[in-house]
């Protein structure tokens, strides 16, 4: 793992595909005095993601391509990466599963925000599954990505109570919540 030299920050690039609440929640913690990290690229598999707004609200460079074809996706990807001198990622809301030749090129270096308690609920409808099974808490998971989906080792996690009365949207927001908190804690756990 890269460690934190003087006081460069680790230029990082987030992942998204949607809202990017996270995203919004990360270029706000970057710009921290502590933080050990810079966003300085934002990725998108699509240009319908809310969160691109972002870029020309904090003058962040973006960069958008499908996965139609993944390969050809990630190889652009990865070359930008190079380019701008990129050496973590963070995966924010980003729907789609990266190729096990792309996540090998930044070994250790790419992390993802997953909103379970891990190993529990890997994949989609993570609250859905929760409030189904009648479950008493939910949470998030702040993990390394591997190859392997959802399964890499885990950084940091919270628990959210699931009350009687929660449906998936106020559960969702109640994760969402600590998620907010949760990254960059764990962003400075790996640094730190
Ligand atoms: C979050 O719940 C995150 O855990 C999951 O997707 C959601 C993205 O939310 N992977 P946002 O785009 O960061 O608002």
């Amino acid at each position: 793992m890269v460690k934190l030299t003087g006081l460069k920050k680790i230029k990082t690039a987030v992942f998204i595909s949607g809202t990017g609440s996270n995203l919004k929640n990360l270029i706000k913690f970057s710009k921290e005095k502590n933080s050990p990290i810079s966003i300085n690229l934002i990725f998108s598999n699509t240009s319908k993601a809310k969160g691109l707004r972002f870029s020309n609200q904090f003058n962040i460079k973006k960069y958008i391509s499908s996965f139609k074809h993944p390969k050809i996706a990630e190889k652009k990807i990865l070359d930008l990466l190079n380019k701008e001198n990129i050496k973590f990622i963070c995966l924010a809301g980003f729907m789609k599963i990266l190729s096990k030749k792309f996540i090998k090129n930044f070994k250790g270096k790419i992390v993802n925000m997953h909103p379970s308690l891990l190993p529990k609920y890997k994949g989609l409808d993570t609250h859905t599954k929760a409030i189904q099974n009648k479950d008493k808490v939910a949470g998030c998971t702040v993990h390394f990505v591997t190859a392997k989906l959802d399964s890499g080792k885990i950084i940091l996690q919270k628990k959210v109570k699931i009350l009687k009365k929660d449906t998936f949207t106020s559960l969702a927001k109640k994760v969402l919540k600590q998620e907010h908190k949760l990254y960059p804690t764990a962003i400075k756990k790996i640094f730190n």
